[in-house]
């Protein structure tokens, strides 16, 4: 990178330490949750919206492409920079700037950890529901920029339902204010909604306003074995004709499951189709109620056994598997691609047996997990991508998986992202007039294609 760009750079963040072209550095920063890589141009560490928006000014009067990243633990490759990028990373941006008790909300920059948050806001016995699986490292403006998910969205919705209002710094530096911190807001279009899931590709996001609601005092799980798959699918729709509304419906196949077992000997049953993880939360008394009907529910939908917790700590113990589900599955090979398709509920069973179809006629090993309640799962392909011949049948596979879901009715990704792994599939999974309008609202928030471009929409 020209060294007079770099001189403006390091003016614009600062100073020396917040910006670095060492190639270690730039090797660090080339990666996300997949084994896309590419390294960027530079590595730039602003601590301020201002120095977010002077880095912004510099990128577009230079035309240089600017790739926003959190803690870059992203499934689809959308923090993963592009060639010649200025590396955005806003990891340093990192204080809860406010916890309302008295307005149910917290005032957030980007880099903060999710689950800082959620433990600094359970403090005051508020709750922040999104629960992505990289919880522990992932950062609330990751999650804001992929509209994140989780185990916990079938009760509660995934991130959009929380962010009341952003701060968003544009290209060419403008910083803008929209939404707020009323859960009523229709004056003019809502356009925090609009960079809820928008992947960095429109501007940068410097500061959120969070809902938050009252912490239920209790949750509690049941883990059941279900000998056949298609009955743990029923089981979900069964709970809630029920009239209950889990928490959580976590369903992980067998191949899911002996993974785990083999990683962490939690004496989970292997020789199964499927376990199906159920919680519930809420005060105590109705947490006992319902988890037992639950139960009940399970046995009746062909459940061969329920373990029931009747503690937090048991409940947590029964956690445990799925909580390392993702390392298990990494063990399994070099490389794996996870999918993260989204069906209306009635249609999982069908998009399963679809899934297994296609795995066995283009010969890849897989597993399939997921928020089945959401309609949300990730079937996962196995493989090495020294191996030519079989990355040929992955991607014919992968393919296949993301238009079986449009098919069913549903969509690309659940909670993932577009990214640069599914940007192919969107013309013909989206509606043609949709698909040019969002085109045009890129153009219109950054017409100078600076904003992290080859991500989330089509070539
Ligand atoms: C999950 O649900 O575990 C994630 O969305 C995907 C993963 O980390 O494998
Ligand atoms: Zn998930």
């Amino acid at each position: 990178m020209d060294t007079s760009i770099l001189t403006e750079l390091r003016e614009a963040v600062g100073g020396d330490g917040r910006i670095s072209t060492a190639p270690e550095d730039l090797a660090a920063y080339a990666y996300d949750g997949t084994w896309a890589e590419m390294q960027p141009a530079v590595v730039v560490h602003p601590q301020t919206a201002e120095q977010v928006a002077a880095v912004l000014r510099v990128a577009d009067a230079r035309r240089i492409p600017v790739v926003p990243r959190g803690a870059a633990t992203g499934m689809a490759g959308g923090a993963v920079p592009v060639k010649g990028s200025i590396c955005l990373n806003l990891a340093r941006m990192n204080r809860v700037l406010e916890i309302s008790a008295a307005d149910t909300l917290a005032v957030v920059q980007p880099g903060v950890i999710t689950n800082d948050l959620q433990r600094a806001v359970e403090k005051v016995g508020l709750l922040y529901p999104p629960d992505p699986a990289s919880v522990y490292q992932c950062t609330i403006g990751g999650n804001v920029a992929t509209n994140a998910g989780g185990p916990r969205c079938l009760k509660y919705g995934v991130t959009s339902d929380y962010v009341l209002g952003l701060q968003v710094v544009l290209p060419g530096g403008y910083m803008m204010r929209t939404g707020g911190r009323t859960i009523k807001d229709v004056a003019g279009y809502n356009l925090a909604q609009l960079f809820v899931g928008s992947e960095g590709t429109l501007g940068v996001i410097t500061e959120i306003t969070l809902r938050l609601i009252p912490k239920p005092a209790a949750q509690l799980t049941a883990l059941a074995v279900f000998p056949r798959l298609t009955d743990a699918c029923a089981a979900v729709g069964n709970i809630l004709q029920a009239g209950i509304v889990p928490l959580v419906t976590e369903l992980m196949d067998q191949g899911a499951t002996r993974a785990v077992e083999n990683f962490k000997h939690l004496g989970l049953p292997t020789d199964v189709e499927a376990l199906l993880l159920v919680a519930v939360d809420g005060d105590e008394e109705s947490v006992k109620r319902e988890i037992a009907a639950a139960a009940e529910i399970l046995r009746q939908s062909g459940a061969r056994e329920v373990r029931q917790a009747r503690s937090a700590e048991e409940s947590e113990a029964l956690w445990e598997g799925r909580r390392n589900l993702s390392p298990a599955i990494a063990r399994l090979a070099t490389h794996k691609l996870g999918e993260d398709i989204a069906v209306p509920r009635s249609q999982v069973p069908a998009m399963i047996a679809r899934f297994q179809e296609i795995a066995r006629a283009n010969d890849v090993p897989t597993v399939v997990y997921g928020h089945i309640g959401d309609g949300n799962l990730h079937p996962t392909l196995l493989f090495d991508r020294r191996d030519a011949a079989l990355m040929k049948r992955v991607e014919k596979a992968a393919g296949e998986i993301l238009d079986a879901a449009v098919a069913l009715g549903g969509t690309l990704t659940g909670e993932h992202g577009i990214g640069i792994f599914k940007r192919d599939h969107m013309a013909s999974a989206l509606d043609p007039v949709a698909l040019t309008w969002m085109v045009a609202i890129k153009k219109l928030f950054d017409p100078n294609g600076i904003m992290n471009p080859g991500k989330k929409l089509p070539a």
